[in-house]
């Protein structure tokens, strides 16, 4: 019997995946990647350029010029990892509402999105990784050794965006978080490249209810039983 190498975490905005993948990898000692992130850093990009968020040919160079590095902490301010674009810290930057506005719209372009996965296989082929996302255990590793679908209702992830903004200092009215939510889950779910869907082997679990330590344990004994050799 072997641990598991490759995890795949995804589900709809604010379910916790990136929350609760850091906590496993760190757990685990294994690699940690947040495939929005690099969604948000080609969408900040795009804005800084006043790029168009439906040109998707300019969206697809744009995706392919930037350099995006995700790597560990290299400031102590409740960052799980620090992003950098063109070798400048966006770390807190791609988390402002004008990127969650256009992320989605960014992220259904297929040029933008094959550009990034290719960069998520090359990290994931060096083995021990946890990554989480939309498409992870559908498109970017189908083959993963275990898959978990996290998710919570609506008004339960908008609650905890508030919370979240709020422990940055930032507040914004729950409404127009729920809102927001909603959106970029319709966007997501029904794009035509990579929509939001759970692998048809991937492990359901439904957070409404449970603390980021109760979801942490819950996902901890899916992806520790070891493998069938
Ligand atoms: O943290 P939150 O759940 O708000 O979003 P995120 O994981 O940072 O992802 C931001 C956006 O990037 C999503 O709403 C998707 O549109 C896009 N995304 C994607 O298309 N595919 C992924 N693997 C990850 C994110």
């Amino acid at each position: 019997m072997a641990r598991v190498r490759t995890i795949a975490i995804d589900g709809p905005a604010g379910a916790g995946k990136s929350t609760i993948g850091a906590l496993v990898a760190e757990r685990l000692g294994y690699l940690f990647l947040d495939t929005g992130a690099m969604y948000r850093a080609v969408a900040l990009a795009a804005l800084r350029r006043a790029v168009d968020p439906d040109d998707a040919e300019t969206l697809a160079r744009l995706a392919r010029q930037v350099l995006i590095s995700i790597g560990p902490p290299t400031v102590r301010d409740g960052r799980a990892y620090t992003v950098l674009l063109d070798g400048a810290d966006v770390t807190w930057a791609i988390r402002a509402a004008d990127v969650d506005r256009v992320v989605s719209q960014i992220a259904r372009v297929p040029a933008v999105r094959s550009a990034m996965v290719e960069q998520q296989r090359a990290l994931a082929s060096r083995g021990r990784i946890v990554m989480v996302g939309r498409d992870i255990g559908t498109v970017v590793l189908p083959d993963a050794e275990r898959k978990i679908f996290l998710t919570a209702s609506a008004a339960e992830r908008a609650r905890r965006r508030e919370e979240e903004l709020a422990a940055r200092g930032e507040h914004r009215p729950r409404p127009e978080l729920l809102a927001e939510i909603l959106r970029r889950d319709e966007l997501d779910s029904h794009r035509v490249v990579a929509p939001l869907r759970a692998a048809d082997d991937a492990m359901i679990v439904e957070t409404d209810g449970m603390s980021v330590r109760e979801a942490l344990g819950r996902v901890l004994s899916l992806v520790q039983r070891p493998v069938a050799t």
